[in-house]
């Protein structure tokens, strides 16, 4: 089964292309004359570093049916500029926007200065882009007073409006962080907020129509223009609680390996990733490290691609066999060693995580019976057994860890051993809820109140949408829960639900 696993995964290694074809291809068309605007998708950026940035655009002017620009490659110009008028251009070029890639360009600029905000803005034959902002962050080891970013994930689109980043986009921060569920795969449905256009995602058509829709959306292009991001995937980007190769309902994988490599495809096609995120074959590299001047390292994990298939069947479920599997991984052996060696080299004040699925156990159910959804970390005993411990042993400075998926807040104390109530605190853990998926909501709702109550090193729990705010000094870690009243309707009103700290040398949050 493995080895015909990874035959599978090899065979298909020609399936994608290879970061060399983005530069090859027939000549391209150098001044195309438009008459509509091809930049309807808008303007990113993400991924910084002290010296550069990621900046993003894609040429569509038939967003929603395949991009409608034809099978010729397009010259795209870019500029990034000192101030907000783009007067003060300090490095420009072109790159070639190829049909193969969807006519999406991925410009990595190099050589910028540390710590400081920069503009940019892109030019297509007789068009040009709306400008975004975007930074670099603080060179390594460099003392910086503070850092102030927003996490949020999971934005199903027919279930609300994206109010949320409309209020995201008029915060103060230095970059957004995404934890997945960007897009949902399920096929338009009637009866929603809004509507999805076309089929469950299968091709790489279907995939890169849904993203144009999502990024269609005004407040997400304002959100991306205005900072930017760092991006994970969780389990929508290609289909519900996929594992590796292994579909929800087991289905055959060679056809899900195909479906996989096409969502990732698009997935690669729309975000501001670097070169070393380009598709191979099935994978995609996606876990890898940032840091913040001496303030923040940050661990930016990929819990989907490399897991095993969840135990005792997926959802929730009581405690199996598999649960207990000392070989089932979350991570995959070589994540996890680049993540226990990345904590172990640290030497920033604060260490982040950010990954997909709570890392908290979380049983579900009242009275002395227990039930863990199997998707969550809870499903994967021994490889939860095995970060805490390390945690706990080897001590990196002011672990934190940050999470979506579940499409609600929570705020844990991740103890060393969840069934002794004195065991020592490891880390903290802050669940962000989402930006629209499961619709209003309200403060609290019952299934998952039975669940904070039952599990004593829950602080926290809300079931509203919205994202999280943290704001950290080398002294300590804030973090506010931003929620909205609605997202069933436009223009929710926005505010702070509750608000913890962190202290410096301390493990555990303190509600504030
Ligand atoms: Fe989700």
């Amino acid at each position: 089964m493995v080895n015909r696993r990874a035959f599978l995964l090899s065979g298909l290694a020609l399936y994608g292309a290879s970061a060399r074809d983005l530069f090859a291809g027939p000549p391209a068309r150098q001044s195309p004359r438009f008459s509509t605007t091809p930049f309807t998708l808008g303007v990113a950026s993400g991924d910084p570093t002290s010296d550069g940035v990621v900046l993003w655009t894609r040429l569509a002017v038939d967003p929603l049916n395949g991009g409608g620009m034809g099978s010729q490659p397009v010259q795209v110009g870019w500029e990034i500029a000192a101030d907000e008028q783009m007067s003060k251009v300090v490095k420009k070029g072109t790159v070639v926007a190829s049909p193969e890639w969807a006519h999406a360009v991925h410009v990595e600029v190099s050589g910028l200065e540390p710590h400081r905000w920069y503009w940019y803005r892109f030019h297509a034959g007789n068009e040009t882009s709306p400008i975004g902002r975007t930074r670099t962050f603080p060179a390594a080891q460099r003392a910086v007073d503070r850092l102030r970013f927003a996490f949020a994930s999971c934005q199903h689109y027919e279930q609300g409006y994206f109010t949320a980043y409309d209020h995201m986009a008029k915060e103060d921060l230095d970059f957004v962080m995404h934890l997945g569920d960007y897009i949902y795969e399920n096929p338009g449905l009637d009866n929603r907020v809004r509507k999805h256009v076309g089929p469950e995602l299968m091709t790489v058509d279907d995939y890169r129509n849904r993203y144009a829709q999502y990024r269609s959306d005004p407040a997400l292009q304002t959100a991306h223009a205005q900072y930017p991001w760092i991006v994970v995937w969780d389990d929508h980007e290609v289909d519900n609680n996929y594992a590796s190769v292994y579909q929800e309902n087991n289905a055959p994988f060679e056809a899900f390996a195909i479906r996989r490599a096409n969502g990732y495809k698009a997935y690669y096609e729309h975000m501001p990733l670097r070169r070393t995120s380009v598709p191979r074959g099935t994978s995609l590299q996606l876990y890898r490290p940032f840091q913040f001047g001496a303030l923040a390292s940050i661990f930016m994990l990929d819990t989907r691609q490399f897991r095993s298939d969840q135990p005792c069947g997926d959802n929730v479920k009581p405690v199996c066999e598999g649960v207990r599997d000392p070989k089932a991984t979350m991570l995959g052996a070589e994540q996890e060693r680049w993540l226990m060696n990345g904590l172990d080299r640290s030497r920033t004040a604060w260490n982040l995580l950010g990954q997909q699925v709570m890392l908290s156990r979380l049983d579900r159910i009242a009275g002395p019976e227990q039930q863990f959804s199997m998707d969550k970390w809870d499903g994967y005993e021994v490889a939860r057994k095995r970060l805490l411990d390390f945690l706990g042993t080897r001590k990196p400075r002011n672990p934190v860890t940050l999470a979506g998926d579940i499409h609600c807040n929570w705020v844990n104390d991740l103890r060393l051993d969840f069934d002794n109530p004195k065991s020592p605190i490891v880390a903290t853990e802050f669940v962000g809820t989402s930006i629209t998926s499961t619709g209003d909501g309200a403060d609290q709702l019952p299934g998952y109140k039975i669940a904070a109550s039952e599990n004593e090193w829950v602080r926290f729990y809300n079931d509203q949408r919205g994202y999280v705010t943290c704001d950290l000094t080398p002294k300590q870690m804030r973090t506010d829960f931003k929620v909205l009243e609605y997202v069933t309707r436009p223009n929710s009103p926005i505010k702070t639900r509750a608000s913890f700290v962190v202290e410096d040398g301390r493990t555990g949050a303190q509600e504030n």
